[in-house]
């Protein structure tokens, strides 16, 4: 063969290859479907999902420029291809708390979200009515953005504003990846979770930024392999695994790692939290904090199973949630009270295997030297200590911060 027959099948072959990886997908763009900014799209938005979704091959549910109102949207699969739902564009809520939440995406397979758009829940009038951290039986909001029964799929990019509950809820979700996602509601929002995740696996959380008024990430019950990365958390209450023990209907914990992430100005830094006199009893265990850098954290380093926000428990009788299998490694920055480390377990189902590894925190404050409180556990130390693990025994009837 001649060099020009060479270069003609090299042409050839990179041709083929761009082919191969450009998506050929079908866009369904909102506005030919009628919808016009600053105006409400629930119909307009219902309308181009059910084609994009009916589409043979890949397509892409395009939400231009501006913003849009939106009452309540149900996206709802299975659906015939890969379906991309790009935002380019703002989907704001009613100011009111009305519905379930902005939307709620279910039973979809391969779904990817992205672009700089945003999901804006207009929460303020709602957090006026939020209750749910003052009693049981409240008052549900809507939340922004949430997915039930979502497979193999990806968001990234877009950014999630002012919510009037959780921002982003995942339930009975396998494969999912959020990265360089963006939630922002202001520090005194109750209940603004940043992303919750329950009945859940395989899902990452990378490359995030969280200002919020409640958990950063908060990893409920029934979860197994989730992975937080690179995570930036602040202001809000920290990454969080539990509340667990609250309902009857719970199931185990298996397998969460924390690593890599940066907590600013949060009321805790890394926690696993139970109720005390628990619904359930199950096991929460191979959970692990790696490489987390804290600034001004309240409570830093956190296992609290007397988990009793506003006292609305019985303390006295023990939680039935077994955790085992913990790791807290590398963990350093500066602690804003002077209890930087505190382990709480159950009375009558003592933590067990907590390694403590390479602590390097510092009290910035003047209400005594800096220390650490546990019950029930008798961790594994190794490494750096500042502190050291259980230097006291943690006090009988210690509040809990929320
Ligand atoms: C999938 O495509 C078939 C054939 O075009 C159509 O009849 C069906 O309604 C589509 N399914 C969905 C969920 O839209
Ligand atoms: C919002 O949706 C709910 C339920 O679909 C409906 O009852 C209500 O009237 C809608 N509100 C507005 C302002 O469109
Ligand atoms: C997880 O989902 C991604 C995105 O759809 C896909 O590329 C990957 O193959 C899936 N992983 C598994 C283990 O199925
Ligand atoms: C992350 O998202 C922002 C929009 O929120 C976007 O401007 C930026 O390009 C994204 N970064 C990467 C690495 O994709
Ligand atoms: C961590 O996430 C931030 C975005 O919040 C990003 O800019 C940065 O590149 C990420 N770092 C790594 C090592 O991926
Ligand atoms: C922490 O919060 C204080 C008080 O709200 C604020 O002044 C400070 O800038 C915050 N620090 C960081 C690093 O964001
Ligand atoms: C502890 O958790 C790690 C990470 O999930 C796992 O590899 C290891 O086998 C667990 N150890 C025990 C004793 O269960
Ligand atoms: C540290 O956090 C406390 C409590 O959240 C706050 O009052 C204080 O302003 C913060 N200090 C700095 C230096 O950010
Ligand atoms: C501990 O952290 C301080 C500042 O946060 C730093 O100056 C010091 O070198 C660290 N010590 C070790 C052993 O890493």
């Amino acid at each position: 063969m001649g060099l020009r027959s060479n270069i003609m099948a090299l042409l050839l072959h990179l041709l083929l290859m761009l082919a191969s990886t450009a998506k050929c997908q079908s866009i369904f763009d909102i506005t030919t479907y009628g919808a016009k900014p600053n105006t409400d799209i629930t119909q307009v938005l219902a309308n181009a999902w059910k084609d994009a979704c009916a589409s043979t091959n890949p397509s892409q549910l395009l939400i231009p420029t501006g913003v849009y109102q939106l009452n309540q949207s149900l996206l709802i699969g299975p659906c015939n291809s890969t379906i991309e739902v790009r935002m380019e564009g703002t989907l704001q809520a009613h100011p009111d708390p009305i519905g379930i939440g902005l939307v709620l995406f279910r039973h979809i397979d391969q779904l990817t979200i992205s672009g700089t758009g945003a999901f804006d829940g207009q929460g303020e009038k709602g957090w006026e009515k939020n209750d749910c951290h003052l009693k049981k039986a409240c008052t549900r909001l809507p939340m922004n953005v949430r997915f039930n029964f979502i497979t193999n799929s990806i968001v990234k990019d877009i950014t999630s504003l002012d919510s009037k509950n959780f921002h982003i809820n995942l339930l009975s979700c396998k494969n999912v990846t959020f990265q360089n996602v963006t939630i922002i509601a202001p520090e005194k929002s109750p209940n603004t979770d940043g992303i919750h995740v329950s009945n859940s696996e395989e899902i990452n959380i990378l490359n995030t930024k969280i200002s919020t008024g409640d958990d950063c990430v908060s990893v409920g019950d029934g979860n197994k392999q989730i992975t937080i990365t690179n995570v930036t958390c602040g202001p809000g209450h920290g990454i969080s695994i539990g509340s667990l023990g609250k309902y009857t209907t719970e199931k185990e914990v298996a397998g969460v790692t924390v690593k890599s992430c940066n907590l600013i100005n949060t009321s805790n830094g890394v926690r696993i939290k139970s109720w005390p006199d628990s619904a359930v009893a199950y096991t929460a265990s191979d959970l692990h904090f790696e490489d987390i850098e804290m600034v001004n954290v309240s409570n830093p380093i956190i296992i609290d199973q007397e988990y009793c926000p506003s006292n609305q428990c019985n303390k006295k009788i023990p939680s039935k949630i077994k955790i085992r299998n913990v790791s807290f490694k590398n963990i350093r920055g500066t602690s804003a009270t002077f209890v930087a480390i505190k382990f709480i377990c159950s009375k009558d189902l003592p933590c067990d295997d907590v390694e403590v590894a390479d602590i390097n925190l510092s009290y910035t404050g003047t209400q005594g030297r800096i220390t650490s409180q546990c019950r029930n556990v008798i961790p594994i130390i190794t490494g750096k200590q500042n502190p050291r693990a259980c230097i006291e025994v943690a006090p009988i009837n210690s509040p809990s911060t929320d």
